[in-house]
């Protein structure tokens, strides 16, 4: 077999297990929740049935390999998600939807021509759908978290949470170059080019991301509403604090990082007299070493591929690709802390940054997905870093840049504090 051959095998069963973890999410539906609209600020369920497949029978079939059109209005209707500002929802109706049957039933038909067609695509073309793919798997797995628990099937089992509260220390981290951005030649999207280092000054990180215990003292003290993932269950007496997990609620888990929106995040910062890291801090606390660690090393920056160094992302290091729906008390996995002792800087909630969504020295979009940053580099969203329980691995790497607006409350996001 040749080389490409082998390439091309193997990028396929790639997509091919990327299709059976899509397929998994949308099996944690009950048929009739499909045409619900779980967040106000995006399609309905059935728009992403569609999306998945009309996103790669247009991205490979019609626009790289100029293949004719088998269903011209599904390759339109199923082409475009939303991103409204909080607040301006869309107006349309479940009727206005195609059935089940007939989404599925394209679906099918476009992974089956998709299959005979894979050889002749160029390999960063499928890398595009696949991670196209696995980027919705995390955020279905968002709108899922906000439906109704009776229309959804339980899967998986509920996670141990401590209760004894943890200390959160703050650790220094030494002046010296951060590297934001992937290597020319690797894998990556737009956003992520070009490669380029930035002098970090000296600051203080905190060890562990901020818990629901440390932010309910904050809504407690009057400084915040609720977080979107908690409930409150008041009697006569008392006030009892549940988290909504994705399919059941659970008594919030004190050490379990707070998911908040940056706002959120920046208020609590500002009231603790500290503040977010900024994406060129967090590459220092993530990825590189104190001074100790680098006789390993030349006079060139030590920076590692993961927070806990260059094996692959498994189980070990933290909570991503799928083990849990939910997020994991800061504690967990301290084999995955960094360098300086850092803990979950990848894994178990996106991390907010203080840097605002923008190109890097000599961006340029891709032909073929011209929008995919260039259209929210408006200065209405906020970089995050690390990864979710539902972020897939090969997302995990150092260069990888999620983005949301600052008031988006529906995401599995976290936050840490730094100070000067
Ligand atoms: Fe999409």
């Amino acid at each position: 077999m040749s080389t490409a051959m082998v390439a091309s095998r193997a990028l396929q069963e790639r997509l091919d297990s990327a299709r059976k973890l899509t397929d998994y999410v949308f099996s944690l539906l009950k048929p009739e929740a499909l045409y619900s609209r779980p967040i106000p600020e995006r399609h309905r369920l059935i728009f992403y049935l569609g999306h998945l497949e009309a996103f790669d029978w247009n991205l490979i079939a019609r626009k790289t390999l100029d293949v004719p059109s088998f269903h011209p209005t599904f390759d339109k209707l199923f082409e475009f998600g939303i991103d409204p500002p909080v607040g301006q929802v869309a107006s349309d109706e479940p009727s206005d939807w195609p059935i089940v049957d007939e989404v599925r039933g394209y679906n099918q038909r476009v992974r089956r021509a998709l299959d005979q067609l894979i050889d002749q695509a160029p390999e960063e073309i499928i890398h595009v759908a696949l991670e196209h793919r696995l980027m919705h798997a995390e955020t279905l797995a968002y709108l899922l978290h906000n439906l109704p628990y009776d229309q959804k099937v339980r899967k998986g089992t509920p996670v141990p949470f401590s209760v004894k509260l943890l200390s959160n220390p703050m650790i220094e981290i030494a002046p010296g170059t951060a590297t934001l951005g992937q290597k020319p030649g690797a894998f990556g999207w737009d956003n992520e080019f070009t490669e380029h280092q930035v002098d970090v000054p000296a600051f203080r990180v905190s060890k562990h991301k901020v818990t629901n215990g440390q932010y309910l003292d904050f809504v407690r003290a009057g400084g915040a509403s609720p977080p979107h993932f908690w409930a409150e269950r008041k009697s006569p007496h008392s006030t009892r604090w549940f988290y909504h997990g994705m399919f059941s609620p659970v008594p919030l888990p004190l050490n379990a990082p707070a998911s908040v929106t940056h706002a959120e995040a920046t208020a609590y910062a500002r009231a603790a007299g500290k503040s977010l890291p900024t994406e060129p801090q967090f590459h220092r606390a993530a990825y590189t070493s104190p001074a100790s660690f680098a006789s390993e090393e030349t006079s060139k920056p030590h920076e590692r591929p993961f927070p806990w160094g260059h094996a692959e992302p498994n189980a070990k290091r933290g909570n991503f690709d799928f083990h849990q729906w939910d997020p994991l008390d800061v504690d967990a996995h301290p084999a995955g802390d960094s360098a300086w002792g850092v803990s979950q800087l990848v894994g178990n909630g996106w991390e907010w940054t203080a840097t605002k969504f923008g190109p890097f020295p000599g961006f340029e979009p891709r032909p073929f997905y011209p929008g995919y940053s260039q259209n929210f580099f408006d200065e209405e969203h906020y970089v995050m870093k690390g990864g979710s329980p539902v972020t897939a691995a090969c997302m995990l790497r150092r260069s990888f840049r999620n983005w949301f607006r600052p008031n988006y409350p529906y995401v599995y996001a976290s936050f840490r504090l730094v100070e000067d």
